[in-house]
């Protein structure tokens, strides 16, 4: 179980067309487990692209990224594809559920093929029934309202227990209240089940309620701040 992550000097740089995009430039970072860290900027900062280099889902072009001392990237695909399921869950802000599958059946996703010691079926609903769906556990996504979709994303995201959990602008196609309600259900998850959790979002007022909050412009990182509970 990673307790610690630590990036050492990351840049990623995309090319194509004549095109070069410096997504993200130099960063220094570490993230501790426990933290619930926001991660805010304007939209072509570098959010996401960081967010996918810390869960393993793209290697950076220069520097690299340590997992307790271990660099995982280096590892064969097999071993990442490893990683990522025993330590990273990802929601996004599409939800990426698949229509013709049930909120249960959508739940096992990430568990299909994978050994675990563990009944699948029984946690799958424990999970629904943790972000209060236990009673849509054959709903289709289409006769669900976003907020619920969005929290069958997260079940299926917490399903294989990972320690860090990566969102990216989850509640940005949600209304307010929602909102915070999924916001609050995340903060909820840091704090029972101690994972971490690396919140990217366009709300301030989120954002605020992190313990941390790392503030992103054009690639680099301009401030990063403890938040005081007063
Ligand atoms: N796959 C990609 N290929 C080329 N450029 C990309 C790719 N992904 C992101 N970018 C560029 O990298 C920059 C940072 O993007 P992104 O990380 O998505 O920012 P944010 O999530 O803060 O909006 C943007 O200029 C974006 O256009
Ligand atoms: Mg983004």
């Amino acid at each position: 179980m990673a307790t610690k992550i630590k990036c050492e000097d990351i840049s990623k740089t995309y090319i194509g067309d004549g095109v070069t995009t410096h997504a993200v430039k130099n960063i220094d970072l570490s993230f501790k487990k426990g933290e619930f860290t926001s991660i805010i900027g304007p939209s072509g900062s570098g959010k996401s692209t960081l967010l996918s280099l810390i869960g393993t889902l793209d290697k950076p072009t220069e520097g690299k990224i340590l997992y307790d001392g271990e660099e995982i990237m280096k590892q064969g695909k097999r071993k990442i594809a490893d990683f990522r399921f025993e330590e990273i869950g990802f929601i996004f802000q599409q939800f990426h559920l698949l229509p013709t599958l049930t909120a249960l059946e959508n739940v096992l996703t990430p568990l299909f093929g994978r050994k675990v010691n563990y009944s699948k079926q029984k946690r799958a609903k424990e999970v629904l029934e943790q972000v209060g769906l236990a009673d849509k556990l054959n709903s289709l996504p289409s006769q669900l309202s976003g907020g619920q979709q969005q929290r069958v994303a997260i079940a299926r995201a917490i399903v294989h227990k990972p320690s860090w959990l990566l969102a990216d602008e989850p509640t940005g196609n949600l209304d307010t209240e929602t909102g915070e309600k999924i916001f609050e259900l995340l903060k909820q998850l840091n704090e029972q089940e101690g994972c971490s959790v690396l919140y990217v979002t366009h709300d301030p007022n989120l954002a605020q309620k992190a313990n941390r909050i790392i503030s992103m412009q054009d690639g680099i990182i301009l401030e990063d701040k403890d938040v005081v509970v007063l």
